[in-house]
């Protein structure tokens, strides 16, 4: 933890959906809350950094053979524990009661009574019943020694038990879902009476403290790296770095050839001239073109630019005298290392992040964001007056228009999907419609058709407008355009951009389509 705040909690995740949740719930109260796997050892942690530790949810059953490893000394450690789901199975199997699978099986709502006043329950009504949600096979049926039972719901009598004398709590419901409707309360209730914590998680503290741990963490005669590609993430973690270092950070923009158009003046002029970071612009277009000439295959494609961004960022890093950092705006969810019980997933897309560490290159790195989700890191952002422009971007896939080419890249093709790619964000914004949408491009086909303009016959490529909702790309759903946008953007595109004669709409969702085309 590189924090100097005095409160964290520390969740320890056993593969539920919702643990990313927790996490966020009790750092909107201010206070700092970090995830860590199960499988971790106490022995492995400095436990006296944290006020109080959350076991999650999970998938599992405790009592299967293949139930995450945990090591009991957990239950050791001399400070407040609060379990939710599986993590109240764990306590109590592991405390000795016992557990009964199926049964009172609970998915959805529920209602609860609270049984006992308990410092959890503060401010709540004994005399009220009222919602929480439950997500369960496994319960438990007997307690054990020193744990009472707290609350019950209709279907459950041991929905929520504590032992007072050990400080342990422990909820068969979800605190963390909207839908429990006092799940703040009770967080809160934890983490702010049992646990003690003080709300000292905020913006400018987190802001403070980075900088901090930076400007300790780098020699005052060493140089420090940055990838830029104009996203928020990496732009906010230079301007973060650069209020730490100043000049030694040396930022890399590396224009590949397959930005959309005056990407590469735009960002300079916001990360350069308004931020006034220390930022070169290098042109490697000829060497990305000239290699990805004749390729079709998405996946070669993508592994092709992969490596000559890595050996175009080498050969800049080496022109920089004594680097010893590389900063990098890689996001919690990028590193969370949830305990997975499906296995590896299928590699639908060999993502290529621009930034991403090249294997061989011997930095450390600098990952101010590494706990933190994308909404958090634009709250940072604002707080360091980065540009709107920067905080509020639409995501944009690192191998750039070559995935929303299908077929050969070429300069010409590039040129056509730029103009077209720009009308339609031009009329995007114009109805307001940007910073509600997740992502909103245009693909360019390699299908020609037959169309008419004037009094000649045209044999043009297609154009597809693809506009998409989404909370972080894993899902997404295609937008509903009005009529109007869609008029203008097709006939300015038509009408505009020499080599469309044709465009169509994508109406896809994901799954069981991507975002992307490739
Ligand atoms: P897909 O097409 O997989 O995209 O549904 C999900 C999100 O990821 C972005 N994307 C990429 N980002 N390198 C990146 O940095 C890539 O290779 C890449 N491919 C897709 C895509 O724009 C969407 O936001």
């Amino acid at each position: 933890m590189s924090q100097k705040s005095t409160s964290a909690i520390l969740i320890l995740d056993f593969g539920s959906q919702y643990t990313q949740l927790i996490a966020r719930r009790i750092r909107e109260l201010n206070v700092y809350s970090e995830i860590k796997p199960c499988t971790l050892n106490p022995g492995n942690i400095d436990i006296s950094k944290y006020n109080a530790v959350i076991f999650s949810g999970g998938p599992a059953s405790v009592t299967d053979s293949d139930a995450p490893k945990f090591d009991s000394d957990w239950l050791k450690i001399n400070k407040p524990i609060l379990g939710i789901c599986y993590g109240m199975q764990l306590i109590s199997y592991l405390f000795g009661g016992t557990l009964s699978k199926g049964g009172a099986r609970e998915y959805g709502r529920a209602s609860l009574k609270i049984l006992k006043d308990n410092p959890i329950f503060k401010g709540l009504d004994r005399n009220e019943t009222f919602e929480v949600w439950m997500s369960h096979g496994d319960h438990v049926e007997n307690l054990p020694r020193d744990f009472e039972v707290i609350a019950s719901s209709e279907s459950l009598p041991n929905a929520a038990i504590c032992n007072a004398k050990r400080n342990i709590y422990a909820l068969q419901f979800h605190p963390e879902v909207v839908h429990t409707t006092y799940g703040t309360e009770i967080i809160k209730n934890f983490i702010f009476e049992i646990a003690g914590c003080t709300k000292d998680w905020t913006n400018e503290n987190f802001i403070e403290n980075s900088i901090l741990n930076i400007k300790n963490e780098v020699n005052n005669n060493a140089n420090v790296i940055c990838g830029i590609s104009g996203g928020v993430d990496s732009s906010v973690a230079a301007v973060l770095v650069n209020k730490a270092i100043g000049e030694r950070l040396h930022c890399i923009f590396v224009d590949n050839g397959l930005l959309r158009k005056d990407e590469g003046i735009k960002v300079m002029h916001l990360l350069k001239d308004l931020m006034g970071l220390n930022i070169k612009y290098v042109d490697a277009s000829d060497k990305f073109l000239s290699k990805l000439k004749g390729v079709t295959n998405p996946e070669e494609k993508r592994k092709i630019i992969g490596k000559v961004f890595i050996e175009v960022f080498e050969e800049e890093a080496k022109k920089i005298p004594n680097v010893t950092h590389l900063v990098q705006g890689t996001l919690y969810p990028d590193v969370i290392e949830s305990v997975s019980v499906r296995g590896p997933s299928d590699t639908i897309k060999s993502h290529h992040n621009v930034g991403g560490l090249p294997k061989n290159m011997n930095f450390k790195l600098i990952e101010p964001f590494r706990e933190l989700f994308k909404d958090e890191v634009r709250k940072i952002g604002l707080a360091l007056n980065v540009p709107n422009e920067i905080i509020h971007r639409q995501p944009f896939p690192g191998p750039g228009l070559a995935v929303r080419i299908i077929g050969e890249i070429t300069k010409e093709r590039l040129n056509v999907l730029r103009e077209a790619d720009a009308i339609f964000l031009e009329e995007i914004k114009k109805e307001n419609l940007y910073d509600s949408i997740w992502q909103s491009f245009v693909v360019l086909l390699p299908v020609q058709s037959v169309g008419v303009m004037g009094d000649c016959r045209t044999y043009e490529q297609t154009a597809v407008l693809r506009a998409v909702y989404s909370q972080d790309g894993m899902t997404a759903d295609w937008c509903y355009l009005p009529e109007g946008l869609l008029r203008r953007t097709s006939n300015r595109i038509i009408n505009e951009v020499k080599g469309i004669n044709r465009v169509v709409l994508d109406i896809s969702s994901k799954p069981p389509s991507t975002i992307e085309w490739e």
